[in-house]
């Protein structure tokens, strides 16, 4: 009987092969199979692990359990946006796994998080496979933490940070990050799928008897997803990204997938010399002052998990005389914005075929909301004709392809964040009341209607600006 024999791994998938090939023949991604051995070792071992595990656990049923607890007890970090994308603080025995790509603050978020922990008494162990304990050090003391009684240890064994957490029995374990982490039993690399599955698999194992709360930092591929397989995704129970572009400096937390808590939530926060700070008024952070007088920019009246959030999406437009022309997005939807230039050319007759659009949501969020429609189509019609929208105004709405504006949810919360900034009136669907008195609604059913606020700001006759937008020539 052939000993241990070799394996072939998707690195995309986690699929397991006999034989090497270009292509998975599972999820089809090309190159990802890697050669790795002691596959079957992996196997076992986690099975064994499990099974003593299962051994203790006792069948209960839900009712028996309800009169001796009423909710989650959660432990707050301290640091609010944290908290709000948790879905109130962490809770006790869960597995929490923060991607992000490099540099964006993973280690700096959770150096602070464990940092202010400790200083409610928390005990954190801060487990780092990427840097030296003095790396850490120096940035926790620029950070000024200093001070924090963090427990700090540079270890990439799985076994014997395993063996720390038993004896030490902390709140908190991050472990910074899982790529780096490896199994002695196991003879593949460290980042393969079998080492990042099996040691996430024991450390989470680990963490949930002795009740500690597990933070695992997962690297990110060039697409944008947690490296290694999907089941990393499955076997935690909430999932953070960290989001942002380069350039900016604000860091978007965001919830994908939470079972403590709603998914979609976000936190902000900016990077500072002085570490992550929190926003606890982001509408603030991406409408640069309620400018208006420009073409093309629209303010978004949006909502991210439970939170309102105004955003400013500019559009620009350039004729160009190229067969193909070119079509950017900073923040949205590529496929989205192709879908609504398509809806515009064909429902409203606007002429975009042989036009340059670029399309940016400022302030480096990006937006999921379908509800962000019908502001696209308002700066893209704005900025084909070069005639700015409503002065202090917000748009919401999703457009059909039929060019027909449809109503969204959670309107009153975008209209209420609406007044509190001190905007004057909102274009939407038919339906929400107006937040306060003086504020003006102005409902509309289908695209063609925005036309009437550019031309009410172009000081011209509605059928004028009709005529100018068939003829257009910007
Ligand atoms: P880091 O937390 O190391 O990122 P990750 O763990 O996600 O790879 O982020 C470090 C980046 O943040 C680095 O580019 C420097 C910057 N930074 C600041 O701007 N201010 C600070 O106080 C700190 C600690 C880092
Ligand atoms: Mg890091």
């Amino acid at each position: 009987m052939a000993k241990d024999s070799t394996t072939f791994v998707c690195q995309s998938c986690g699929a397991v092969s006999r034989k090497w090939s270009g292509q998975c023949a599972d999820c089809g991604a090309w190159n990802s199979i890697v050669e790795e051995s002691g596959g079957a070792n992996a196997v076992s071992f986690s099975r064994v692990e499990s099974a003593r595990a299962k051994t203790k656990e006792k069948i209960l049923d839900i009712a028996s359990l309800a009169g001796a607890m009423t909710e989650t007890p959660r432990r707050q970090t301290g640091i609010a946006e944290l908290d709000r994308v948790l879905g109130g603080g962490l809770v006790k025995g869960s597995a929490i796994l923060i991607g992000g790509d490099p540099g964006i603050g993973k280690s700096t978020l959770l150096l602070q998080a464990t940092a202010s922990l400790t200083g409610v008494g928390q005990s954190c162990l801060y487990v780092t496979g990427e840097e030296s304990v003095e790396q850490v050090r120096l940035r926790a003391r620029r950070l000024g933490l200093g001070e924090a009684e963090v427990q700090l240890a540079a270890a990439s064994a799985v076994e014997a940070i395993m063996g720390a957490i038993r004896k030490h029995k902390p709140d908190v374990v991050v472990v910074d990050s899982i790529q780096t982490m490896f199994l002695e039993v196991l003879e593949s690399a460290p980042g393969t799928v079998s080492q990042v599955r099996a040691a996430a698999h024991e450390l989470i194992q680990c963490a949930k008897q002795t009740g500690s709360v597990l933070l695992l930092v997962g690297h990110v591929t060039k697409e944008g997803q947690i490296a290694g397989p999907k089941v990393l995704e499955h076997m935690v129970d909430t999932v953070l990204y960290f989001e942002g572009e380069r350039g900016h400096n604000y860091r978007i937390l965001r919830a994908v997938k939470n079972r403590f808590g709603g998914a979609g939530e976000i936190g902000v926060f900016e990077m500072s010399d002085k570490g992550l700070q929190e926003v606890s008024n982001p509408s603030s952070l991406f409408i640069p002052g309620k400018a208006g007088g420009v073409s093309g920019s629209v303010i978004f009246a949006g909502v991210e998990g439970t939170r309102p959030v105004l955003v400013e999406i500019q559009a620009l437009v350039v004729p160009t005389g190229m067969a193909t022309p070119r079509r950017a997005v900073v923040g949205w939807d590529a496929n989205r914005l192709a879908m609504l230039l398509a809806v515009l050319q064909r429902r409203a007759r606007m002429p975009f075929m042989d036009k340059e659009v670029y399309l940016n949501v400022a302030g480096g969020l990006r937006i999921q909301e379908p509800a962000a429609d019908l502001a696209v189509v308002a700066a893209l019609m704005s900025a084909l004709l070069d005639v700015p929208l409503l002065p202090n105004c917000v748009v919401f709405g999703e457009v059909g392809l039929s060019g027909e504006v449809r109503n969204v949810s959670r309107a009153d919360v975008r209209l209420k964040e609406a007044a509190k900034l001190g905007f004057e009136q909102a274009i939407v669907p038919p339906g929400p009341d107006a937040p306060r008195k003086g504020f003006i609604l102005h409902e509309i059913t289908y695209i063609t209607q925005l036309r009437q606020f550019l031309a009410r700001n172009k000081g011209m006759p509605e059928a004028e600006t009709t005529e100018a937008l068939v003829k257009t020539d910007v």
